[in-house]
């Protein structure tokens, strides 16, 4: 995968589930790259969303790569289910996995890519040492658990920090960044050197969400 080439991933969060496939269909027509999953316990995060079953129903109902971000505490323990259901990268927070070498290892060895997830209070010095074993670096851009916040402005230096740690290291990963990303943030994070994008309410709240994919995508594209 380049680096380089802009990934649009909306989030599932923000759909109308009565019109799951419907929303789904636009999305594609739009031309997104990636379908975001939030899977939240309760725990790691005040809120709550789904598990394997609905990992296993998007499968089912779309052709794209399923991004889905655990913001649950112990991962470890939804990994094989998840990556049976369909996942096609797992992302898990550094916050919530102590042995975060293992874990990515048994993420591959699942089948799937391998992400990790900071929070905006944590620093990136927590995946330092495994930069290398990265598929994708996750920069929360709003304190996860709920869709519809405000893009926290502090991400733009963090990114371009963390687009430096993975240059240096001549890591491939992929850069995401998640969290309030909308046709006013999404270009300054592209600069800073993300080149992955969730966006839930941003694209689900929209009145057309294919074009308003198409809308983010050009953002980018004019500043590049
Ligand atoms: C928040 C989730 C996000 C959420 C983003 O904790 O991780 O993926 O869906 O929603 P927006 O784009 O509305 O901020
Ligand atoms: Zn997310």
């Amino acid at each position: 995968m380049s680096a380089h080439s802009v990934r649009i991933a909306p989030s599932l969060l923000s759909v109308d589930l009565a019109r799951l496939t419907d929303q789904l269909a636009m999305i594609e027509a739009g031309g997104a790259d990636w379908l975001h999953i939030d899977v939240m316990d309760g725990r790691f995060v005040p809120n709550l969303t789904w598990g394997a079953k609905i990992i296993e129903t998007c499968r089912r109902a779309t052709t794209l790569p399923l991004d889905v971000h655990l913001m649950v505490v112990e991962p470890e323990n939804y990994l094989e289910s998840f990556a049976k259901a369909g996942a096609s990268v797992l992302t898990i927070h550094a916050e919530a996995a102590p042995h975060l070498h293992r874990q990515l290892d048994y993420i591959k060895s699942l089948g799937c890519q391998a992400g990790v997830a900071l929070n905006p209070a944590t620093s990136l010095d927590a995946i330092r040492e495994v930069v290398t074993d990265l598929d994708l670096l996750l920069v929360m851009t709003v304190n996860p658990g709920f869709g519809g916040q405000a893009f926290i402005p502090a991400s733009i230096d963090k990114l371009r920090r963390a687009r430096t740690l993975l240059d240096a290291a001549g890591s491939r990963a992929l850069l995401e960044v998640d969290g309030g990303i909308a046709r006013d943030t999404i270009a300054d994070c592209w600069r800073a050197g993300a080149d992955t994008f969730v966006a839930g309410n941003a694209v689900f709240g929209a009145a057309d969400p294919a074009a308003e994919v198409t809308a983010l995508r050009s953002r980018c594209a004019e500043t590049a």
